[in-house]
């Protein structure tokens, strides 16, 4: 079925609280319009079975080539080359969330592994959703050595939409693997995250020190580093000298020497003491250092507001701290980074500038959703010591060589703060699923588990309550959890809270001082319900300014229109079927840019039949069109939209999942986008009573957070709206988040400054 003309008859959709379940081409069978709905069940996913995991291990490695280690019975192991396929490639690297193998490689050629040889004559057809399902000698069989150890050599190309929660990213081999600061006693502040003690290595049986004979500034900035912090600084070594050399020290490390930019101890050239000469470290101590944390981690708020981090890049769309898509700002508008040769040293430039420490992973393929505004910088190339990402070497950028599904992202390392210590959930059936539970003190200072009253409880502050678990994303905030095992219920210790989104813990929110519940029962505890990926949504800008236009439009072609309140009050003043109303139109395309599909809260079950269009109201809100004066007062009036979700189109590589038609399944997967032409019913702002002038026209996406997003700061887009009682113009239409903080003080001058000179 033709989408746009199915669009045209649902057009009447955009209107409060409604959902259509599919074209209206199709008969509604009465039954269903005017069965009640019934109450929503549980709403969670099935818990996913544990996916076998897989790295790419050895050296010299790359992050989408290496030799293949499997993780199975509590143990990594590797595969023999006997009998090595491409075939078998094609499954590994798909399993890794890439798209396809370019090769494979046999004896060691990254050297050997340890341990168990997991797999031998391996032999897949090619489509296997892992390597387990292909033909074997079975688990732990093999007649190899680790001298024929296999790899792969993965395509450099994510997979759209890929969960890379099985991938695990080996720093090193080397024995270094663990980094601590051990504060000396006594002198330790109890305060997390610690920034100054002595460095501590984990070995095989335990922790070690380090020598400091020749130790440098650039080993402390590397160990500083790995430990969240962007910068190191000097520290008093006599402070400390007493003490320890009256401590049984471990020298497990000497001649340390890091050039600093080294992402990981273990990459700096050093030497292992040989056993049994452990404890020597002539002339010298044990390594003690001292850190500068990032503002964000900064107890002292005086110092707090003299550490400055850049205001030209900036992280999009992670679920943590320190996380996320890499942007940076030109000209006033914000941009992305394309991932060719994006590699840890140009991400630890990054991760540094912002306060964090070095990068634990430079990520490729938009692992952390796509952007939507321009492609600045391609092939960056950062030597390491670079103050950001501005000084490094890049190249220009053509429409050619990059596209938004290569955007560059990062995972920085963080300080430890604890802060999952004080959070847990319990009841659910998965563990990214449960009433959540927060640990407070009583004025005794006793320690206790308790729940969170339910009340106004919703997505922002299920956000940050899965960050603080750690848990990714929310999916959803509920109110109720009734349905969920509460055999071990608590007392309810929380209530009120209200939080921004962006806090780091649930006590950096808002909430009531005592608790104050009005129905403090376990089943109506706060629950959440979290996912390591989400959806984005985002209105294309540039299209909205391209289609918009005027029509009078005769009130005898909008009875339906009025009846689903896509007219302003006035208009039930009009002498219908007389006269017509002022209606400013324009196209709607709503992208999916992030990692997860959008799909609507409410399942099918509790649509309610619409009967002037002939079609089912679901979701309450889906978007807000308003007009605003110069001061941000709603001139016109904004009608509360919703619409038929589904996949108009999709990016190249990727299907459509969802339509209207037919009682098709509704939603918007990643990659694809929504089109609501100018032409469709009630997509429009009734104008009527406007006078001419100048305005900011605004449309909001998913306004109330009802379902959840990774990013909800770019779910506004605003235009400089120029009306002269004829014709209209936009200008300037931006997404919320577009722009720098200046640009958008000038954008939301723009009315006030017009009018002036209008009048
Ligand atoms: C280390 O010392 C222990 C006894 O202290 C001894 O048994 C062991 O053989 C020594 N190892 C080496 C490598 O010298
Ligand atoms: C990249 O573009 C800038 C202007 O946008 C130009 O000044 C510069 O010369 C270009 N560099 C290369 C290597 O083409
Ligand atoms: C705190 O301790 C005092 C004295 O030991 C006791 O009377 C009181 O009940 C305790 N309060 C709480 C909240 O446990
Ligand atoms: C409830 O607590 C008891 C005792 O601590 C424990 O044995 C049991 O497993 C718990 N039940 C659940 C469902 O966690
Ligand atoms: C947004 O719309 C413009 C104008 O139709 C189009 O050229 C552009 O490709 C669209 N952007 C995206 C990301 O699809
Ligand atoms: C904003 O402007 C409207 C008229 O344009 C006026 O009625 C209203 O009082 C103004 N509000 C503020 C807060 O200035």
């Amino acid at each position: 079925m033709d989408k746009s003309r199915c669009k045209q008859q649902l057009a009447f959709s955009l209107l409060l609280g409604l959902w259509l379940p599919y074209c209206l081409t199709q008969t509604t069978p009465s039954s269903t319009a005017t069965s009640k709905p019934t109450p929503t069940p549980t709403p969670s996913p099935s818990p996913r079975p544990e996916r076998l995991k897989v790295r790419l291990s050895g050296y010299p490695r790359k992050h989408n080539e290496g030799r293949i280690e499997l993780f199975y019975k509590g143990e990594w192991g590797t595969i023999c080359d006997d009998d090595f396929t491409i075939a078998n490639a094609h499954v590994l690297c798909h399993h890794l969330g890439f798209v396809s193998a370019t090769g494979w490689t046999h004896s060691a050629k990254y050297g050997k592994g340890q341990g168990k040889i997991w797999l031998d004559n391996v032999q897949c057809h090619g489509g296997e959703k892992s390597i387990e399902f292909c033909k074997s000698r079975g688990w732990g069989n093999s007649d190899c050595t680790h001298d024929e150890d296999a790899g792969v050599v993965c395509k450099d190309e994510r997979i759209p939409g890929f969960v890379d929660s099985n991938v695990i990213d080996v720093i090193d081999e080397n024995k270094v693997e663990e980094v601590r600061l051990r504060p000396v006693v006594g002198m330790a502040k109890k305060k997390l995250p610690i920034t100054e003690g002595v460095v501590e290595v984990k070995y095989k049986d335990g922790w070690a020190q380090i020598c400091d004979v020749g130790w440098t500034a650039k080993n402390t900035r590397v160990v500083c580093g790995m430990l969240g912090f962007p910068h190191e600084r000097k520290v008093n070594k006599n402070f400390y000298r007493l003490y320890l050399e009256r401590q049984k020290n471990n020298f497990h490390l000497h001649s340390v020497a890091c050039t600093g930019t080294e992402v990981h101890l273990a990459a700096c050239p050093l030497e292992f003491n040989k056993p049994n000469a452990t404890s020597s470290c002539a002339g010298g101590m044990p390594a003690v250092i001292s850190c500068m944390p990032g503002p964000l981690f900064m107890q002292n708020s005086g110092l707090k507001k003299k550490l400055k981090i850049s205001t030209n890049v900036r992280l999009k769309g992670g679920a943590k701290a320190g996380e996320g898509r890499v942007e940076v700002l030109k000209d006033n508008v914000w941009g992305t980074v394309c991932d060719d040769r994006w590699n840890l040293l140009s991400a630890s430039v990054v991760c540094r500038e912002l306060g964090f420490g070095s990068a634990k992973e430079a990520l490729t393929g938009a692992r952390m959703g796509q952007g939507m505004g321009p492609i600045y910088m391609n092939e960056v190339k950062c030597l390491g010591q670079e103050r950001s990402i501005w000084d490094c070497p890049v190249k220009n950028i053509t429409s050619e060589n990059c596209q938004h599904s290569e955007d560059a992202a990062v995972r920085c390392n963080v300080p430890y703060m604890g802060l999952e210590t004080s959070i847990r959930i319990t009841g659910g059936r998965t563990r990214y699923e449960g009433r959540v539970e927060v640990l407070t003190s009583d004025p005794n200072g006793t320690q206790s588990w308790g729940l969170i009253c339910g009340e106004n409880w919703n997505t922002k502050e299920a956000m940050v309550a899965c960050r603080q678990l750690g848990l990714g994303y929310a999916n959803q905030g509920l109110q109720e959890t009734w349905y969920w095992d509460s055999s071990n219920v608590t007392d309810m210790v929380m209530s009120g809270v209200k939080c921004m989104g962006n806090e780091m813990a649930l006590s950096q929110c808002q909430y009531h001082k005592t608790v104050s519940c009005q129905r403090a029962a376990a089943k109506f505890a706060a629950g959440v319900i979290c996912s390591e990926t989400a959806s984005d949504l985002v209105l294309n800008a540039s299209l909205v300014e391209q289609t918009v236009y005027i029509e009078d439009r005769p009130l005898h072609m909008l009875y339906c229109a009025a009846e689903e309140d896509c007219l302003s009050k006035s208009a039930a003043k009009a002498n219908w079927p007389y006269g017509h109303r002022r209606l400013l139109r324009f196209s709607s395309q709503i992208h999916n840019i992030g990692r997860a599909d959008f799909k609507p809260k409410a399942g099918r079950h509790s649509w309610v039949w619409h009967a002037c269009h002939g079609h089912y109201h679901s979701m309450d809100i889906f978007t807000h069109y308003d007009l605003l004066n110069a001061n941000g007062t709603k001139v016109a009036e904004g009608h509360k939209a919703s619409f038929c979700l589904e996949d108009t189109d999709c990016q190249e590589g990727i299907s459509k999942r969802y339509e209207c038609a037919n009682f098709g399944d509704q939603g918007i997967t990643v990659g694809c986008w929504d089109l609501y032409r100018h032409d469709i019913d009630c997509q429009w702002i009734d104008i009527t009573d406007i006078k001419p002038g100048n305005y900011i026209m605004q449309v909001v996406i998913n306004p109330n957070y009802e379902v959840a997003e990774s990013d909800f700061t770019n779910n506004a887009m605003k235009c400089n709206c120029k009306y002269d009682g004829h014709r209209i113009w936009f200008h300037n239409c931006h997404i919320g988040d577009a722009l720098s903080e200046e640009a958008e003080r000038r954008f939301e001058k723009y009315p006030g400054q017009l009018n002036n000179k209008i009048s």
